[in-house]
Order: structure tokens, then C-alpha cells, then sequence
């Protein structure tokens, strides 16, 4: 589990300490041994300074807010919302979502969302973690 995990920034005023890796992962963009996950796409801020889902999702997943410089209002990606999306449902298609940014139907999703080039393990655990928001 999470030690003191020294980051080199917050989300400022939400959280520092982490109960999982896949909240670190959603909290900071690093995963519990540290390393900055790589990811494609996303907006210039994201692509230079980094960040997690939290960013643009917030902290409750419902998403909503305008991106700066991002195109396209982040979803809302709390499990329950994302399951209730059907023809294809949504389940497993989340990891498809969060690496490949593809939707159920295999549509691109915008540009804004990153790519993130995550190990299973790593999509696991933030799929377990998505699931408790
Ligand atoms: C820079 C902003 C940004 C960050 C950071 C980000 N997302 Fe997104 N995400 C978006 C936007 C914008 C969309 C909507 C894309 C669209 O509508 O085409 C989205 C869509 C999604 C979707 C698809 C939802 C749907 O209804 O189609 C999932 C799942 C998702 N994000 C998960 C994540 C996870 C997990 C992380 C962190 C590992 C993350 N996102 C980080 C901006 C972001």
C-alpha cells in the first residue's frame, strides 16, 4: 500500500495520502511505485505538467467541468453512471475507455481524454477504484 510517496505536486486542497494504488493512480497520474504513467493525447497542461483522472473528472467522477484548453467536458465516470450507458454496456469496455480511448462502439473518444499507457495491473486497480465513487 501507499507509503509517504513523495510527488512532485498535489491536487491542492483534495488529498495527499492514498488508502490504494488506484486512487493514487486516479489522485496523481503515478502509480504506487511512483512512476508517472505515460499517456498520449490530452490537453497541452496535461501533456507537459501531468495530473490524474481527478483533474478533469473531479474527485466524485461526475466530470462536468470544462477542461482548460480541452475541447470536450469531461464524462461522468462514476461505475454506476458508466453501466447505465447500454447497447454495448459499458463494463469492461472502461479499460478500453482508459487505454485505448475507444468507447463501447469502438468510436475515438475526444482528444482531450489521454490515452493511458497502463499495465493490467495498474487498469485493474483503477477500475476497482472507480467502482467505489
Ligand atoms: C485532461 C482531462 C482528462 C483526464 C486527466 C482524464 N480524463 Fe477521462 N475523459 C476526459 C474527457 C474530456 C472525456 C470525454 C470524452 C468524450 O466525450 O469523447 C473523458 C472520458 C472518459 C471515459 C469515458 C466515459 C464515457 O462515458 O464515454 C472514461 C472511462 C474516462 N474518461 C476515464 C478516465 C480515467 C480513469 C482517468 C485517469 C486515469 C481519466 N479519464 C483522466 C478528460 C480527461
Amino acid at each position: 500500500m501507499m507509503g509517504s510517496g513523495a510527488y512532485p505536486y498535489n491536487v491542492e486542497g483534495i488529498k495527499t495520502k492514498f488508502d490504494s494504488n488506484g486512487e493514487t493512480i486516479y489522485y496523481t497520474g503515478f502509480n504506487e511505485t511512483g512512476k508517472r504513467i505515460a499517456t498520449s493525447y490530452g490537453p497541452q497542461w496535461f501533456y507537459t505538467h501531468g495530473g490524474g483522472c481527478v483533474n478533469c473528472h473531479s474527485a466524485d467522477g461526475k466530470g462536468g467541468v470544462p477542461v482548460m484548453m480541452g475541447y470536450t467536458v469531461p464524462a461522468d465516470i462514476t461505475y454506476a453512471s458508466l453501466t447505465t450507458i447500454e447497447n454495448p454496456p459499458y463494463t469492461d469496455a472502461i479499460k478500453t475507455a482508459i487505454r485505448d480511448g475507444l468507447d463501447p462502439s469502438g468510436e475515438s473518444l475526444s482528444p482531450t481524454m489521454p490515452r493511458w499507457q497502463m499495465s493490467d495491473k495498474d487498469l485493474n486497480d483503477t477500475l476497482q477504484y472507480i467502482k467505489t465513487l
